[in-house]
């Protein structure tokens, strides 16, 4: 197992593990706080694990962590106590319904909510000594367009950007697709439109992101679908459980559970390396670079 030490180690020294399946790691991000990030990234990971997909759950969300809350669990120690040296990794890790693994971030701590370059590179480290059997990682992002976020998107194999029928959420997402494009090269992005009232809002809401996108960057939006506004899955989140596994007949837990389907569908990494590396891999390659995007930019007024 990876000592706190760890967490400051260098790129080099990043072990090389044996060849295994890959692992599909997707990215939950949205820019705007609040649209339903934590909600997306909770049922998605349930939902890929009805689906017989062994899944964590990584809470990257330092500042404002819930995934832990939403799923009623009771974390004895989260990242930030790995990164300052008060426990390993493997401690982190909990058992949620059906086997679904979570790693919790840790809420309130606002001197943490970006990880420097060199605890991206433990974290490295430390996942690739985990060595934990696993089909699909689901990454819950902070909102924001942070070096940390970019990092963990530009990294996964697929993005989703999680997006509501509000002028800033629309704006927020063109803003972390453009930096996204243009200064990390991600060439396609997943839109999800969540709190719908309609599916043709939900479409709506992604050809205003796409026509803009389309016109001004080099980057290819696919329409995941839509989460409708539900009432249930309030009524989960009151209950501390993924909605659908508290109402899996309702209309959000449907929608999720299609989603997961279309997830399962996309092209797996491809590469000799298997386990959690080939995400781990781009993180550590990536964990330097990058820098926020501009928010005065002209381009914002044409979204919204
Ligand atoms: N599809 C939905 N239907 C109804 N309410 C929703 C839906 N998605 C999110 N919410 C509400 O929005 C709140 C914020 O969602 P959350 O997933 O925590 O957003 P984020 O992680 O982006 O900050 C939730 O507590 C819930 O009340
Ligand atoms: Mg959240």
């Amino acid at each position: 197992m990876p000592s706190p030490a760890d967490f400051n180690a260098s790129a080099s020294s990043a072990p090389v593990s044996a060849a295994r399946a890959p692992v599909r790691v997707i990215a939950v991000a949205s820019g705007k706080g609040g649209v339903g990030k934590t909600s997306v990234s909770v049922n998605l990971a349930m939902s890929l694990v009805h689906a017989g997909q062994r899944t964590l759950l990584l809470d990257t969300d330092l500042g404002l962590a819930n995934v832990d809350v939403m799923l009623g669990l009771s974390p004895q120690f989260t990242l930030a106590d790995v990164f300052a040296g008060r426990c390993e990794l493997q401690d982190t890790l909990l058992e949620g319904p059906r086997g679904l693994w979570v790693v919790p971030a840790a809420s309130g701590k606002r001197h943490m909510t970006e990880l420097l370059p060199q605890q991206h590179i433990g974290l490295v480290n430390a996942f690739c000594q985990l060595d934990l059997p696993l089909d699909a990682m689901v990454v819950d992002n902070a909102a924001g367009i942070s070096d940390s976020v970019l990092t963990f998107c530009q990294a996964a194999q697929d993005v989703i950007v999680v997006v509501c029928d509000e002028p800033a959420s629309v704006t927020d997402a063109y803003a972390l697709i453009k930096v996204l494009s243009r200064e990390r090269g991600v060439t396609r992005v997943q839109v999800l439109a969540n709190q719908v009232n309609n599916t043709i809002e939900g479409k709506q809401l992604f050809e205003k992101l796409e026509r803009v996108s389309a016109r001004f960057l080099d980057v290819t939006l696919h329409y995941l679908g839509a989460i409708p506004r539900d009432e249930w899955l309030r009524r989960a989140i009151q209950r501390q459980e993924a909605v659908v596994e508290a109402f899996p007949g309702c209309p959000s837990a449907l929608a999720f559970r299609d989603i997961a389907r279309r997830a399962n569908s996309w092209q797996s990494p491809a590469g000799p390396r298997g386990g959690v590396e080939f995400f781990m891999e781009r993180l550590v390659a990536h964990s330097a670079g990058g820098g926020a995007a501009s928010t005065n930019d002209p381009l914002r007024s044409a979204v919204a």
